[in-house]
């Protein structure tokens, strides 16, 4: 498959809020949710921030389409929203074989986002390989979590990645799997 990746800039924000909408909670096709949804309703100040201040948004290009991104940042980008902010409070409930995991050591990924057309087709793969490299430019340690609920999004990420399950949490009546893996 002829796939770019990249960095997003701005003049990529309408298109990824366009595929993120498709899968996005409150707007997902009730047969989509299946295979997994993004929860976090994110606007176009988010994404530009994610752009201007993190260099934080991977996207796969198809036949000039988007059909992937993936979104890395600081957790003090992050920690505008409640859940983030927990995540921070309790950073030091896991190591990562031996290592502490630190708001200086270590980013948050996710959301990740593919669409249905490509899925399965390695593009996942791709646009997270990517976004790990670029991040391992600035940070030993990545942190991120699944929904239980997201059966194919665990698959994905235990079998395709380096990510290991490091502990497990609850929030907002929600159970998570907390993962981390070293980014190089
Ligand atoms: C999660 C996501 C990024 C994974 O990318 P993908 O291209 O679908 O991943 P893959 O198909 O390569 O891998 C998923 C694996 O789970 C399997 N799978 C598919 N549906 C599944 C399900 N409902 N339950 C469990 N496993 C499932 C697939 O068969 C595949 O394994 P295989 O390659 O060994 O056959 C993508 O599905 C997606 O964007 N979903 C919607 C948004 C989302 O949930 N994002 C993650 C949460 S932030």
């Amino acid at each position: 498959m002829n796939l770019e990746l990249k960095v997003a800039t701005l003049e990529n924000v309408d298109e990824v809020l366009k595929l993120h909408y498709q899968y996005q909670v409150d707007s997902i096709l009730e047969e989509d949710k299946k295979d997994g949804f993004i929860t976090t309703a994110f606007t176009e100040a988010h994404l530009s921030q994610l752009i201007t201040q993190e260099s934080g948004l991977f996207i796969a290009i198809k036949d000039n389409k988007i059909v992937a991104y993936a979104m890395s940042a600081s957790w003090e980008f992050w920690c505008q929203w409640p859940m983030f902010q927990f995540m921070v409070e309790n950073l030091d409930d896991a190591k990562l074989i031996d290592n502490d995991l630190t708001v200086s050591n270590s980013y948050q990924y996710g959301p990740v986002c593919v669409d249905k057309s490509v899925r399965g087709e390695g593009v996942f793969e791709a646009v997270f390989k990517f976004s790990l490299e670029k991040m391992s430019e600035r940070y030993p340690f990545m942190i991120t979590f699944i929904n239980k609920i997201n059966t194919r999004s665990y698959e994905a990420h235990t079998r395709k990645t380096t990510l290991k399950v490091i502990s497990e949490f609850s929030f907002n009546n929600n159970q998570y799997y907390k993962l981390a893996c070293k980014t190089s």
